[in-house]
């Protein structure tokens, strides 16, 4: 299993250096939640603070933008080179046109599904795509409860991914722990995202990331 550890737990007093503990921890991608307040109601960091958490991070970014108007967020971030976008397709009227524009700056594009919207949204479109984010809570808080039926959804996008596109990856976003990442890793999920379980760990963050492996 690939860990994404999301930095929405970090204390962002001290910002770089838990970045750079999640990296000396052992995770493979840094997962940077970034929320609008319109789509989601939360609000959280834009390029000036993503740009100083890219210094600092010795491992790729996922950024999950959580936004209106995508497209015009696309373009802040893509200067920080990051591995993956992900943007919600339940706020895209254009899903196809931004995947390629997402990929035409040389980031790898990715789609996110809400709690709600069910596998079969991306059918037409999963060759287009390297990543399929899969929500386990509802967006806008760290924190919150795993919500199970995403078990039920990661297995059937695993079919829907055998069959259009396998090199595409599933990530799960919300609520993972050490517990749960078991029958998710079963359903063939590739990627975790966690932020209270790898930041609040009473036995620290590289065993977290490592129970989560
Ligand atoms: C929620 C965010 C998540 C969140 C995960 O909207 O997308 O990335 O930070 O936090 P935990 O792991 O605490 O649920
Ligand atoms: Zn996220």
């Amino acid at each position: 299993m690939l860990v994404a550890p999301s930095i929405l737990s970090a204390d962002f007093g001290h910002l770089a250096a838990d970045v750079e503990a999640i990296c000396n921890g052992g995770c493979d991608l840094v997962h940077v939640d970034v929320m609008d307040g319109h789509f989601v109601p939360n609000l959280t960091i834009g390029p000036v603070v993503v740009e100083a958490v890219a210094k600092a991070a010795t491992k790729p970014l996922d950024i999950h933008l959580m936004v209106e108007n995508n497209s015009f967020f696309v373009d802040l971030f893509a200067p920080l080179k990051p591995e993956f976008i992900s943007f919600h397709i339940e706020e895209e009227k254009h899903p196809h046109r931004l995947v390629q524009k997402i990929r035409s700056l040389g980031i790898r594009p990715a789609i996110v599904l809400n709690p709600h919207t069910p596998p079969e949204a991306l059918e037409f479109f999963l060759e287009d795509i390297d990543m399929v984010l899969l929500m386990s809570v509802n967006p806008g808080f760290g924190g919150q409860k795993f919500i199970p039926s995403v078990i039920e959804k990661a297995k059937r996008l695993k079919q829907l991914i055998l069959q259009k596109n396998p090199k595409c990856l599933i990530e799960v976003d919300g609520g993972v722990n050490g517990e749960n990442v078991k029958l998710l890793e079963e359903a063939g999920v590739d990627i975790v995202v966690a932020g209270s379980y790898v930041y609040g760990h009473p036995k620290g963050i590289a065993e977290a990331i490592a129970t989560l492996k």
